[in-house]
């Protein structure tokens, strides 16, 4: 196993359009790196210049101690689960395992031991005999996978494997994955993994490290809670976390060292957990606040925002309550059980922000400004 470097790596394709623009990764050792952002921002553009897929514009690749810019795709070291799991769809199962250890002459007794150990470790025994097309989506994805792992690569690279499965089956193999990767931890050959997703859930609970991309960019690398507790940027605020971040702007004053964030013409003060944190001086901002950290009190209540309902989501052991601060839609979650209020459309509510909660990002650039000082 080995460590994946990226150095300024760049990828412009034959129309010109340039879709990587200079980015650096490292992935320790047995560490399960995902990629995630929304659709276009160069997940697989990465992933497949990783893999020699893809020519390689600007930068590098390390495998290990091995620059791979100009090697194959079979010299690296690599392998790859792609999200139609591209099994060979004249071979059964067994050769379809087999087959990647054949082109590399490994003698037949020895694909045969391989063969068994891997359809142990993901259940796929009763399944050797069959052809692709006699297989389920999910059990045709175990098969990618066990297709990979035979060749016990330096680095795994998966894209968006799970995405043609059904919600179920995508949290089951979610676990399958994770607990396979542990699993060769313990054994002492851990998988270097790079893991290409869309879905943040995915990625929070599957990434030792998340590194989450935007138009060609790196936006922030850090491990889930990091990213989840002190995101860069608004755009890794916005990305990870359900319901979203309420992002919204807003201006910055202070009252003596109170920090006072002005709203849809109201002022609220917030007296705790922030002034310490903020890096910035008084001015336009945008305000961030996780659904889950705007609590829903009396109209009128201190450090609160008063705000009206727009619309209910009873979502079962808690309601999404959609409420409109000006021109700002708002999300506050309330718990069913601690609330016996009862709520309407149209009904005026306080919302006040939990002061070590909140966030402010600059309100040109995005980036965070209320990470305290000396910290990251
Ligand atoms: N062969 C190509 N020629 C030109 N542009 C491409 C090509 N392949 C992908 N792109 C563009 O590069 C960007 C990144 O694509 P991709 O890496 O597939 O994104 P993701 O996997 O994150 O959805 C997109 O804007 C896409 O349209
Ligand atoms: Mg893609």
């Amino acid at each position: 196993m080995a460590e994946l470097q990226l150095k300024s790596l760049v990828k412009t394709y034959g129309n010109g359009f340039k879709a990587v623009h200079g980015i650096d990764l490292d992935v320790k050792e047995g560490e399960f790196m995902v990629l995630v952002g929304p659709s276009g921002c160069a997940k697989s553009t990465t992933l497949r210049m990783i893999a020699g897929l893809e020519t390689i514009t600007g930068g590098e690749v390390r495998i290990g101690d091995r620059v791979v810019n100009d090697l194959v795709p079979g010299k690296r070291g690599i392998a790859m689960v792609f999200q139609n799991y591209a099994l060979y769809p004249h071979m059964k199962v067994r050769r379809n395992l087999g087959f990647g250890l054949q082109l590399r002459r490994t003698p037949k007794d020895q694909i045969e031991a391989a063969t068994n150990e891997v359809s142990g470790v993901l259940e796929i025994e009763e399944l050797l005999d069959r052809l692709p097309k006699q297989l389920s989506g999910g059990q045709a994805q175990r098969v990618a996978l066990g297709r990979a792992l035979i060749k016990q690569p330096e680095v795994f690279l998966f894209d968006e494997p799970l995405s043609n499965l059904d919600a179920k089956l995508r949290a089951s193999m979610r676990v399958r994955i994770t607990d396979l990767h542990q699993r060769l931890r313990q054994e002492g050959r851990p998988a270097t993994v790079v893991y290409v997703t869309h879905d943040q859930v995915e990625a929070m609970t599957m990434g030792d490290r998340i590194c989450v991309m935007k138009d060609g960019y790196i936006m922030q690398v850090a491990d889930p809670e990091t990213l989840y507790e002190r995101p860069a940027n608004a755009f890794v605020a916005g990305f990870i976390g359900m319901p979203e971040m309420n992002l919204f702007p807003a201006v910055l004053t202070r009252e003596g060292n109170i920090p006072c964030l002005t709203a849809d013409g109201q002022t609220i003060k917030v007296t705790d957990g922030l002034s310490h944190r903020i890096t910035t001086g008084d001015g336009p901002v945008t305000f961030g606040i996780r659904p889950q950290q705007l609590h829903v009190v009396a109209p009128g209540t201190d450090g609160a925002f008063t705000a009206t309902i727009s619309h209910i989501e009873f979502m079962g052991h808690e309601i999404n309550l959609h409420v409109r601060l000006g021109d700002a839609q708002l999300v506050a979650v309330v718990p069913t059980d601690s609330f016996d209020t009862h709520f309407a459309r149209g009904d005026r509510v306080g919302l006040r922000p939990s002061g070590s909660h909140v966030h402010l990002f600059d309100a040109e650039t995005g980036e965070n400004v209320s990470l305290g000082q000396g910290s990251n």
